[in-house]
């Protein structure tokens, strides 16, 4: 296996950009069916099952065994996430799936958050990429400020010290609730949820995979 960095990055100019990072970031159509089943599903979950600590405060985790829950609406997220890991891993072997095969285990699991509820700063140790689905943003208004949003730091460390124009370091990407939209990442990322506020719940996803044995041919 090649071990060199395949990630598009010269420009036409002369300047490559070093260290880029990818996020998956897609709206998935017609999901309002499964949505509703999701949530129906999930808060039976929540009545059998005291939850895990992990990242959530003022909230719920199930256990990491979502994967498993038979239900058809489980099964088409499952089929979204293999799309985001699909897509994301391709960025990043630089080849076409059809080009590579790799083992790829994971794990699931559901959160739900209340109005207060947030996720502390956290990465995923142990995984390749880490991602979430929004079941329900719980937002029904215009988006106020961070409210519930999904923040990325800039991995690279103190590189906010120097000022530098466009201001392109150090800065966090903050990315919007969104029914039906999964974000995918890199598992090392380091990321967090604001304080949610909202008479709502808000419910989403929760996913990491770990890609092993990874082959490319051609
Ligand atoms: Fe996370």
């Amino acid at each position: 296996m090649k071990n060199t960095m395949k990630l598009k990055v010269e420009l036409e100019n002369g300047v490559r950009l070093l260290w880029p990072t990818p996020l998956f970031n897609k709206k998935f159509d017609e999901t309002e069916a499964i949505n509703k089943g999701l949530v129906r599903i999930i808060h039976e979950k929540e009545r059998q099952d005291i939850g895990k600590k992990k990242s959530i405060i003022g909230g719920w985790h199930s256990s990491d065994d979502l994967h498993l829950w038979d239900f058809p609406e489980v099964k088409e997220i499952l089929n979204f996430i293999s799309t985001a890991i699909t897509e994301i891993t391709k960025t990043s072997a630089g080849v076409s799936d059809d080009k590579f095969s790799a083992d790829m285990t994971y794990i699931a699991w559901a959160n739900i958050i209340r109005n207060g509820g947030m996720h502390r700063m956290h990465s995923h140790p142990g995984s390749t990429w880490s991602g979430v689905y929004y079941v329900s943003s719980g937002i029904d208004g215009p988006v106020d400020d961070n409210n519930g949003q999904i923040s990325f730091l800039d991995p690279r460390g103190a590189v906010e010290m120097i000022p530098t124009p466009g201001n392109p370091f150090g800065q966090p990407l903050n990315l919007p609730p969104e029914d039906g939209r999964i974000y995918c990442f890199p598992a090392w990322l380091k990321h967090m949820v604001y304080p949610y506020q909202g008479s709502q719940e808000r419910i989403t996803i929760g996913f990491n995979i770990r890609v092993e044995n990874f082959n490319e041919f051609n």
